[in-house]
Parts: C-alpha cells; structure tokens; sequence
C-alpha cells in the first residue's frame, strides 16, 4: 500500500541525489583545500573534516538550507603555504571567506574574481610579503574587506571599491603600500562603519569629503605621513567613537567640528605639530581614552575635564600647558594613568588622583608643580609608578608613600622635597627603581631599605642623609644594578657584604665622609663596570686585587688618603682593559706610574666609535660623568647655558687623571698607545724626564695637563699633530727651547708655559734664536736686547685655525648627563609595558623635549 505511494517521492529523491552531484563538488573543493593546506601546515584545524562526517559540520564551514557551502571561517588555525584560491572560487554560494591570523603567503593569482557573491572577505594579518592584492574588482556584493596586516605591497586598487557600495569594514592598515594621496573611492562609501587606514602610505591631506562618511564609527588614519589641518568636516561623524590620528605631521588647531563627536570614547592625535588649546573637547564627556602627547598644544587643561568620569587613559605629555590642574583632575571612576610630564604646568598636585584606588601610572614630571605630594597618595595602593620628578615640590613624603605595595617605580628626584626615608619602605616590596636625589632628605637611610629585595636602582645622590650606610646594603637584593649615594654625608666604613654573583654594574659613593679600609668584599661585584669612591677619606693602598674585576669601565678613587705605589708589580695577564675611565687625582700615591697597567687599557687604545656604530653603557656611566666635568671648572662654563638634552650616553669619554699624587720617573712612552684619550692630567707630582713624543699619537685628546712636575728637554714638536687639544698646560716644569707653532698651538697662551724659563718663542714674549744650538736660556738672554736682529728674523706666524669640535663635544655629553641626573628614558621601558599603546621602540621623530625612549 505504501509502497507505491513512496515512488514519486523515490523519485524525487533521485532528482534531488543529482542536484547535489553540486554540493558534492562543494565537499571536492574542500577536501583539495584541506589536502593543499595540511602539506605545508601544523594544524588541527583539519581534524573533523573526514568524509564519515557531513561536510557542513567541519569545522569552520556552514551552509546554506540547501547544504551548500557559504562560509569558510578558519582563521587563527596555524596555516602555512599557498591558499588555492581558484578552486575554493568554484564554491557557488560562498559568502564568506575568512583567513586572518595565519601564515599564508603568495603568490595570489587574480583568483578572487569568480567569488561574486562574497560578503566578508579576510585575508588580514598574513605573510603576503612581496605579493599584490588579488583583482577583487568584481565582489561587488562585499560588505566587509580585511586585508590589514596582511603583507600586500604594490599600489592597492582602489578603483575596484567602486563597486562595493554596500562597504561597512574596509580594514587595509599595516600594509607597505605605495604611498599615495587619500582614495577618492572611500569617499563614497557611504555605509562605512569602520574604516582602518593606518600605517600604509597615505599622504596628503585628510578630505573634508571624509565628512561625508556619517556613519563612520571607528576612523583610523594613524602612522601615516599625513599633513594639514585636521577637517571641521569631522564634526558631521556625529557617531565616532573612535578617531587615531597619531604619527602623522598634522596641523593647526583641534577643529571647532570635534565639539560634534559627544559619542566619542577613544581619541589619539599624539605626535602631531597640534597647536591652540583644548576647549573644543570639553564637551567629549564620553571619553575613555584622550592621547595628545608630543604636540604643540597649549593653554589650561579646562575644568571641565576633572567631571570625565569614564576616563582611563589621559596623556598630554610633551606639550607646552600651563596653568595649575583641574583640582578634580584623575578623580574618574576607572582612571588608569595620567601623563602630563614635560609641560608648564603649575600649582599643586590634584588631591584626588588616587580617590578610586585604580591608578597605575603617575607621570607628572618635568614641570613646575609646587607644594606638597598629597596625603592621600598613601592610600594609592594600585600605584605602579610614580614620576614627579623635576618639579618644585616641598615638604615632606607622607607616610605611607614609601611603603606603597604595588609600586615598582618611584622618581621625586629633582626638587625640594625633605624629611627622612621612613621605615615603612621595607612594605615596598615590588619597588625596583627608587629614585629620590637632588632633593633635601635627611636623617639616617633605614636598614628597613634592605627589604626591597627586587631592587634594581637606588638613586638617593644629592641629599642630606647622615649616618652610617646600613651593612646590610651590600647584599639585600639580588637584583640591584645600580647604587648611587653620591654626595650626602654618609660615615664610617663602607660595608663589606657584597655577595657572590651579584649585578651590581655601578656603584657611586663619591663626596661622603666614608673612611677605614676598601671592602674586601668589592671583589665579589665581579659585573661592576663604575665604581666611584672619590672624595671621601678611605685610607687603603692601591687595590691591586680590583685587576679581577675584569669588567670595569670607570674607577674612580679622587680625593681619598690612598697611598702606596701602583702597578708595576710582575703579574702578567690582562686587567683593567675596559677601562675608559682612571681617575687617581689628589691622593697620596707614590713610586713610578704603572706602565703595565697603560699597557692593558685596551678600551682607550680601540677606537670603536669609528668601526661600530657608537653604543651606549645603559645606566652605568651616568652617575660618573658629573665628576669628569667637575675637575674641569673653567669647561663647564664654556657650555654652561646650552640646553641639550640627550637621551643616552655615548661611551667614547676617556680619561685618565693621575694628578696631586707623588708619582716620580718618567712619563712612559706606553701612554702613545691611548690613542683614544681624551683627557691626560699627570700634573702635580714629581715626574721627571722629557715629554714623549709618543704623546703626539692620541690623536683624540683634548687636554693634556703636564704641569707642576719636574720634566725636561723640549717639548716635542710632533704635539701639533694634536688637532682636537683644547686645553694644554706644561706650566712649571724645567722645559726649555721653542715652543712647536702652528695648528692647535696657536690657540694656547702664556699661561700654558708659565714657570718654565727656558721656554720661547708664541705666546711668550720671549723670541726664539734660529740657531739650533744656542741654548734656549742664551736665546732668552738674547731676545732682551732688541737688537739682536737675527732673533726678529725666525719669526712664527699666527696660524689662525678653526678649533676641533671634539673637545666641547665629549665634555657637553658630560654636562648633559650632569643635567639629567638619571636615565628618563629608562622608566618607560621597565617591565616591558609601554606607557602608549602601539608605540614601537625606535624610529621616533626627534621631537624638542622627548627625554623617554619606548
Ligand atoms: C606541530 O605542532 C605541535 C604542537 O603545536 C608540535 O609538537 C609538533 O612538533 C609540530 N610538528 C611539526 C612537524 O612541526
Ligand atoms: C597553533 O599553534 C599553537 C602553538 O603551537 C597551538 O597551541 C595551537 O593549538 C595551534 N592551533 C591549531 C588550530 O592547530
Ligand atoms: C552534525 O553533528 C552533530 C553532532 O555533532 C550531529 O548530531 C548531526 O547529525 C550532524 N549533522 C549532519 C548533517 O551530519
Ligand atoms: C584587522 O583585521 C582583523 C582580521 O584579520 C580584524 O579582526 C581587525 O579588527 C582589523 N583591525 C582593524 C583595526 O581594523
Ligand atoms: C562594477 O560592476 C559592473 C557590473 O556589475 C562591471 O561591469 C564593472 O566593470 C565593475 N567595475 C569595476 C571597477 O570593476
Ligand atoms: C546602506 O545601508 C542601508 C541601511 O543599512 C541599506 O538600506 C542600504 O542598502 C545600504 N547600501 C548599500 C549600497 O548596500
Ligand atoms: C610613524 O609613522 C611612520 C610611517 O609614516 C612609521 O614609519 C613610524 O614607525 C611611526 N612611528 C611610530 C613611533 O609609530
Ligand atoms: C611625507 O610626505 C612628504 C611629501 O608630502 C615627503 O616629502 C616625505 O618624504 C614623506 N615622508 C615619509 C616618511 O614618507
Ligand atoms: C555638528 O553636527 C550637525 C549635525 O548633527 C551639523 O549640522 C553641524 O554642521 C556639525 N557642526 C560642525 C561644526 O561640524
Ligand atoms: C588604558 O591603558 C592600559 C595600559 O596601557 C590598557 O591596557 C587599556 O586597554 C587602556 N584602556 C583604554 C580604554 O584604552
Ligand atoms: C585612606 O582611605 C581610608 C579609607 O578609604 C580613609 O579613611 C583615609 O582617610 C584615607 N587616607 C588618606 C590620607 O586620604
Ligand atoms: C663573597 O661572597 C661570599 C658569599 O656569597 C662570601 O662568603 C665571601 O666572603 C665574599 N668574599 C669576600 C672577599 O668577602
């Protein structure tokens, strides 16, 4: 009975078994693309795609009602190697193609053209290196194109977004496309919602037809190279919620149009030339995210700011603002950080940054905040970092802020700041770059410190702190790199707890009252690279045992009660050969200069800023150099004024200062093999013999002072060769004969040879004799008598040259490093996080007041 009645339907069957000979095509097609991917792919992504199973159910795949494939969704699946785009073209009814994230590359044929009915196309972040975008002329039916990230180089065809009316996405940012101007054919694109050009080449100026797009929700033209004024047409994209325009060379003003986008939440036009103020956005009370860093911004920040209350992320840094802060500035419910550093701004901090105990970053340095760092502060237990240093801030550290719990970086250094370090600080235990100097501190430093044991830089240099340094200092953190307690008026001995395999790198306790012995526990800082210990009163022989401490670059042991001879002694191997800088000066050593320790300065003999490119000792040499520019009084004030800053310091500076000792002997010819040296002073100690002209080889140098020593002969006429020498000064020996003319010797004036009474010739008043072998003293006598006339005929000329530059440039480098005080730069790379989302690393514009590197 049923059976009959089944047979239509049987047939039926049958017809419908035919059509979908169709969808079984569709299952060929993807089955070649999973055999194609799985030969050149480590995926999963292939595993439910086995022919027990019904092809509409693998995974990443729908159909239609009728089985047929309309959806290929796989991205983030690990594919390598060639997509067969001609094949996967073939399926009927495909709609959406979708391949982001993997690492798919070319080539790409114009394979696409056969997918008309495709809607949402992503072949985004993809290694398409080399390779142009496929004709898509025809997808006409398109709604969402990403093809950002993806590789794509060439000339993108914008004529073929002609056709796509119906555009909401167009993502084709981070892509090394030629440069060209902004395409006409977006323009038109009147549903667009989101629109991701940023970062490939588009130049010129933003259309005031992008007014047009009233849609538009997100508008990304960051990271390109565009110029001009930002259109008041924007203002008609009443719907944005999100507008970056960051690194690009834009202009002007915030337009009057931007008071239009009340939706928006999230606006970047950082590192722009911007100027004017801000009151065009004080009715953006929707914003969540305000970055407008590095601009020429100015004016007050408007009250109307402080009532923003979705904002989580406010930088204004590198601008010129004035005026005090909105007092409710930073009290917004889910506040993340704030930067305003590098501004003009005045008055006190706002009391309640901290109120909603979410803030993780604090960075108002470099402006002209007064008063007091407010109570509540204490309670900012979230606070990750701290910058207000270079301002004009007083008063005490209220209690509590030392010992903050989450916080890894405190800088207050720079101003005026007093009171003790309290014993509360042993809380901060995630603190790992404490920097407090320049400011009046005092009282003694707590053996509470020792508990910050992730520690890396303890910078309290330039205070009023007293007592003795705690033992305990040596060996509390593994971690600590860097200890500067630079002039403040620590006693008693130095401690003697410095572990095995510490990294320790620097070490500065120049300018305390630090007296007995040098620890024999030093030799354990086997990574040291400075170790300055000058002006104290460390009473010790020349610790021949530092030659183990292969990595050091700068030693300085100045003004102390040292005594004994140095080097000489038979040891051979090599030490001190990193050394760039020796500093001995105003000591009481005695016995011959240590020849073999010149032998092995290896640093100061290789000229590695001719064959490397020049690089930089991170935050080691910073905290010396002050000491260099010091000796040199009368050179600071020959820089004194400029206003360079530099973000990292070259390594080139060498020196050698052995002077105000009792060395006796000879100058050893050895010292010719410096040839980067900078700076010699020997001067103030009984050195006897003549000047070697071996000298006239550290063709680097720049000032070389020889004088109040007892040396003799001439003074070699290969010295001229000398073409960077700035300073010179041989004054008080037993010199005798002319003076080598010409060059930088022309440069130099008496004071150079005063109280050698034998010398002659420019820039003494005392003429030469032409016969060689008259004695100098004869020739003097001579000169008296001004009618001897074969003196007038030697004659010398005035050779007027242009001084090297070498010489101001290696001592402002010093100057700089004086006027920094500490590595700015430094802080925004610690821990890997940035302070600016998609900030890369290098490739920053010079801008005036950039101090950070991120
Ligand atoms: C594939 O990936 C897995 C884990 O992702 C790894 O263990 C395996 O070695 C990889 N195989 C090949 C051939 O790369
Ligand atoms: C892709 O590779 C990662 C890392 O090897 C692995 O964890 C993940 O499971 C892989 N995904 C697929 C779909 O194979
Ligand atoms: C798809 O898989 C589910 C279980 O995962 C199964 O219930 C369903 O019958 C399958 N559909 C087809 C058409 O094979
Ligand atoms: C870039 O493309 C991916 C898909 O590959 C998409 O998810 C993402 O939103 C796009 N980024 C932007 C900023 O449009
Ligand atoms: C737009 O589509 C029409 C037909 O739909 C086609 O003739 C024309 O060539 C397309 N234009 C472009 C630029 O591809
Ligand atoms: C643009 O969007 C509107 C509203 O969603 C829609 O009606 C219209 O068809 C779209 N235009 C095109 C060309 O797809
Ligand atoms: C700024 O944009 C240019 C492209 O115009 C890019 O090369 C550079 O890396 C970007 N700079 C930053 C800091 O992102
Ligand atoms: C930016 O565009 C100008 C012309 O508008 C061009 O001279 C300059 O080289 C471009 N800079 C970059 C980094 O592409
Ligand atoms: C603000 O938006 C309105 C439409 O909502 C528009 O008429 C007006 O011109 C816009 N103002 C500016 C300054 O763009
Ligand atoms: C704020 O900055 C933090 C840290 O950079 C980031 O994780 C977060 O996504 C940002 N919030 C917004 C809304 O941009
Ligand atoms: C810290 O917070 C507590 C509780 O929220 C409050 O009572 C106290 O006054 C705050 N302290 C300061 C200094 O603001
Ligand atoms: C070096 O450190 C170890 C502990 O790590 C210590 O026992 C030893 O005494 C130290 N050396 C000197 C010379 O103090």
């Amino acid at each position: 009975m049923s059976r009959p009645l089944l047979y239509p339907f049987y047939l039926l069957f049958c017809f419908f078994s035919l059509l979908s000979g169709i969808q079984s095509d569709d299952l060929q097609i993807l089955m070649k693309l999973k055999s194609t991917l799985l030969q050149t792919s480590n995926t999963t992504a292939f595993i439910s795609w086995e022919s027990s199973n019904s092809m509409c159910n693998f995974t990443g795949i729908n159909c239609n009602s009728g089985g047929f494939v309309t959806e290929i969704e796989l991205s983030y699946q690990n594919l390598t190697g060639i997509l067969p785009l001609d094949s996967i073209c073939q399926l009927q009814s495909l709609e959406k193609l979708s391949f982001g994230f993997n690492y798919l590359h070319g080539p790409t044929m114009d394979d696409l053209k056969n997918c008309v009915k495709l809607q949402y196309l992503d072949l985004g972040n993809n290694l398409f290196t080399g390779w142009s975008v496929p004709e898509i002329s025809s997808l006409s039916q398109l709604r969402y194109l990403h093809l950002n990230a993806s590789g794509f180089s060439g000339t993108f065809p914008w004529k073929s977004l002609q056709n796509m009316t119906g555009l909401v996405r167009l993502s084709l940012g981070d892509n090394p496309f030629k440069p060209s101007p902004f395409p006409n054919e977006v323009l038109l694109l009147t549903n667009l919602t989101w629109l991701y050009l940023s970062n490939c080449g588009i130049q010129g100026t933003i259309p005031a037809e992008i007014g047009n797009l009233k849609e538009l929700i997100n508008l990304e033209l960051a990271d390109n190279n565009m110029t001009g004024e930002i259109p008041v047409e924007i203002g008609n994209l009443v719907n944005l919620w999100q507008l970056e325009l960051y690194n690009n060379s834009l202009t002007g003003k915030l337009p009057i149009g931007l008071r239009n986008l009340t939706k928006l939440e999230m606006f970047d036009s950082s590192r722009n030339y911007l100027e004017g103020d801000l009151s065009e956005l004080r009715f953006l009370n929707n914003l969540v995210s305000l970055h407008l860093f590095e601009n020429e911004l100015s004016g007050q920040v408007p009250a109307e700011f402080g009532k923003f209350t979705k904002l989580e992320n406010f930088s204004l840094y590198g601008n010129n603002f004035i005026g005090p802060l909105p007092p409710n500035l930073g009290s917004w419910a889910k506040i993340n950080y704030i930067d305003i550093a590098a501004n003009f701004f005045t008055g006190p901090i706002p009391p309640d940054m901290c109120k909603q105990g979410t803030m993780k970053w604090l960075f108002m340095f470099e402006n002209y905040l007064t008063g007091e760092i407010p109570a509540s502060y204490a309670n900012c237990s979230t606070l990750r970092r701290f910058m207000v240093n270079n301002n004009s801030l007083s008063g005490e550290v209220p209690i509590g802020i030392w010992g903050l719990p989450n916080r890894n970086l405190i800088d207050i250094s720079l101003n005026d700041i007093e009171g003790p370090i309290t014993s509360d600080i042993k809380n901060a235990k995630s603190l790992t770059y404490l920097f407090a100097g320049n400011n009046r501190l005092s009282g003694e430093l707590p053996a509470a410190i020792c508990n910050v044991s992730f520690l890396v830089i303890l910078d309290i240099s330039k205070n009023s702190l007293k007592g003795k340094i705690p033992q305990c200092l040596g060996n509390f953190s593994y971690y600590l790199r860097v200890m500067n307690l630079r002039m403040n008026n620590f006693q008693g001995t130095i401690p003697d707890t410095f572990a095995k395999g510490n990294q320790l790198r620097t070490i500065v306790f120049n300018d305390n009252n630090l007296e007995g012995l040098l620890p024999k526990s030093f030799i354990n800082c086997t990574n040291l690279e400075v170790l300055d210990l000058g002006n104290n009163m460390i009473n010790d022989l020349f610790p021949y045992w530092f030659e183990a401490l292969t990595n050091l670059q700068v030693l300085v042991l100045k003004s102390n009660k040292f005594h004994g001879p140095i080097g000489n002694h038979n040891t051979s191997g090599v030490f001190f050969f990193k050394l760039r800088i020796l500093d001995l000066s105003h000591n009481e050593f005695t016995g011959l200069l240590p020849r073999n320790y010149f032998e092995n300065f290896n640093a100061m003999m290789i000229n590695d800023e001719c064959r490397l490119e020049p690089h930089y000792m991170g935050e080691s040499v910073q905290y010396y150099m002050f000491q260099s520019v010091q000796n040199q009084d009368s050179v600071v004030l020959t820089v004194k004024g400029l206003e360079i800053k530099l973000q990292r310091i070259l390594t080139t500076f060498t020196t050698i200062d052995l002077s105000s000792n009792k060395f006796q002997g000879v100058i050893p010819e050895v010292l010719g093999r410096l040839t980067i040296l900078r700076l010699l002073n020997l001067s103030h100690n009984s050195l006897t013999g003549h000047i070697p002209s071996s000298l006239a080889k550290l063709s680097a140098l720049e000032s070389l002072d020889l004088s109040s020593n007892s040396l003799t002969g001439e003074i070699p006429l290969q010295l001229i060769d000398l073409t960077f020498l700035a300073m010179l000064n041989l004054s008080q020996n037993q010199l005798i004969g002319p003076i080598p003319q010409g060059k930088q010797f022309a440069t130099f004036e008496n004071n150079s040879y005063d109280g050698n009474l034998g010398l002659c010739g420019f820039p003494l008043s005392i003429k030469c004799s032409t016969n060689k072998l008259m004695p100098p003293l004869l020739a003097s006598i001579f000169q008296e008598d001004n009618n001897y006339s074969f003196a007038r005929g030697f004659g010398w000329k005035a050779v007027l040259i242009g001084y090297g530059c070498g010489f101001l440039f290696g001592l402002v480098m010093g100057y700089v490093v004086f006027k920094i005080g500490k590595p700015q730069w430094l802080v925004r790379i610690v821990e890997g996080e940035q302070n600016n989302k998609k900030r890369r690393p290098n490739n920053q514009r010079p801008r005036q007041r950039r101090n950070e590197c991120i």
